[in-house]
């Protein structure tokens, strides 16, 4: 009885979303009424705030993490036939970036325990070709779960690649180097570029937005021109000057540019960032907790150091039955991801089903439970509990089957 009430009073439980407080909706109100609602001075308090926190030299704001991606193929100079190898677990962005320069898309098969690209199979594809066949590698800090870029920079060096670490789900997280430090995701030690975006379900929510972080001044300086339309003011720059109006357009550019009250959101959330780190943690302490004793959990997130929490993760064989469950409990689950090589427009480049077996196992069973800062305990508890409550229901209804069988 007080269970149904519960369930009855539960609002519906997303599997995440922003968190936006009154000092949030004060920066963005000062904003809108002052002198600058684009091109402002809040673009470069945002880029530096940003670059301290992660440990870049320089930071770079967008419009979203898919322009940031985009800008970045640009400035790596990914051209048509140039191939560039990244993982089937990700948002189709990951990938698409590539497509967007012409160069072409090679996946390769996850780690099965941490779910990320898997760095074996990466140098088995690097070794299967000639040297330079291969451009860049693109790793992706899958549900917040941090790649060790140490191990990827070295490999890639080999083989004369750089780096676009997709670290859209982790800020903040990080993985210990073999001299036991810690490397914040991003901190531009070990990728040539590093992106991020701001949608409301990520860490930090501009509504759309994105970063780009590098330690590269020569890269930086180019994304500056390609995020708004390759165009320059800048005197050192000009081939000739008519005036204080004049500007040139020296390459092809676009306008990728994030607003000024975007970044006053950005900037404001940021100072909360490390609070919803820990709370993400606590969140993920619990569910490993719950779950760690129960065999219908096939595999779970777990407790990881470093780990950014994005998305909290368990596997189970009846994915789509506990989905359903859960959504007329009004829990929404979400999936992520259809692996990348099996969406339709991949599968017209020639991917196939089958190709990636450890990826494909993962999307039949994966399926991310609410995780967010502002997930209330009770809320929590109650999706534990139906997630309890379905394996329990399950298992009765088959040894209900068997018994019958047995009579
Ligand atoms: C791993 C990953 N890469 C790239 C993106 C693209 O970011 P945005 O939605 O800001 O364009 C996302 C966002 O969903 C993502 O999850």
């Amino acid at each position: 009885m007080l269970k149904k009430t519960l369930n009855k009073k539960m609002k519906p439980i997303p599997y995440g979303r922003q968190f936006i407080s009154d000092e949030d909706i004060q920066a963005v109100i000062e904003t809108l009424q002052s002198d600058f609602l684009t091109q402002g001075p809040k673009i470069a308090e945002f880029e530096n705030a940003f670059a301290k926190y992660i440990g870049s030299k320089y930071a770079i704001a967008l419009a979203n993490g898919t322009a940031a991606l985009h800008l970045c193929a640009m400035a790596l100079k990914v051209k048509p036939g140039q191939k560039v190898i990244t993982t089937p677990i990700t948002f189709a962005a990951s990938a698409n970036c590539v497509k967007y320069c012409g160069g072409d898309v090679v996946f390769a098969d996850i780690d099965a325990e941490t779910y990320l690209l898997d760095i074996e199979e990466v140098e088995k594809l690097l070794r299967s070709e000639p040297k330079g066949t291969f451009a860049g590698i693109i790793p992706v800090d899958f549900a917040g779960r941090t790649v060790n870029m140490e191990s990827f920079r070295k490999l890639a060096d080999e083989y004369g690649c750089w780096i676009i670490e997709d670290a859209c789900h982790a800020p903040g997280g990080f993985f210990t180097d073999s001299n036991g430090n810690n490397q914040l995701c991003g901190n531009g030690k070990f990728s040539d570029l590093t992106i991020f975006s701001f949608h409301p379900v990520k860490h930090i929510a501009c509504g759309e937005g994105g970063m780009i972080t590098t330690n590269s001044e020569e890269l930086y300086k180019k994304l500056l021109l390609l995020r708004t339309h390759g165009i320059t003011k800048d005197p050192s720059l000009l081939h000739e000057n008519h005036g204080g109006w004049y500007y040139e357009m020296q390459e092809l550019g676009y306008n990728y540019r994030l607003t000024d009250f975007q970044a006053a959101l950005g900037i404001s959330q940021l100072k909360r960032a490390d609070e919803g780190l820990a709370k993400r943690r606590e969140i993920a302490g619990k569910y490993f907790d719950a779950f760690k004793n129960n065999p219908e959990i096939l595999s779970q997130s777990g407790v990881v150091d470093g780990h950014a929490y994005h998305l909290y993760i368990i596997q189970v064989a009846r994915r789509k039955e506990l989905y359903d469950f859960l959504r007329s409990k009004n829990i929404f689950c979400q999936v992520h991801y259809i692996p990348v090589h099996l969406l339709p427009y991949y599968q017209s480049l020639g991917s196939q089903k089958g190709q990636f077996p450890l990826a494909e196992k993962y999307y039949e069973q994966c399926l991310s439970l609410p995780m967010y800062p502002t997930l209330k305990d009770e809320e929590q508890q109650f999706v534990i509990e139906k997630v309890k409550d379905f394996f329990l229901h399950n298992e009765t209804k088959e040894t209900q089957d068997i018994s019958k069988k047995w009579l």
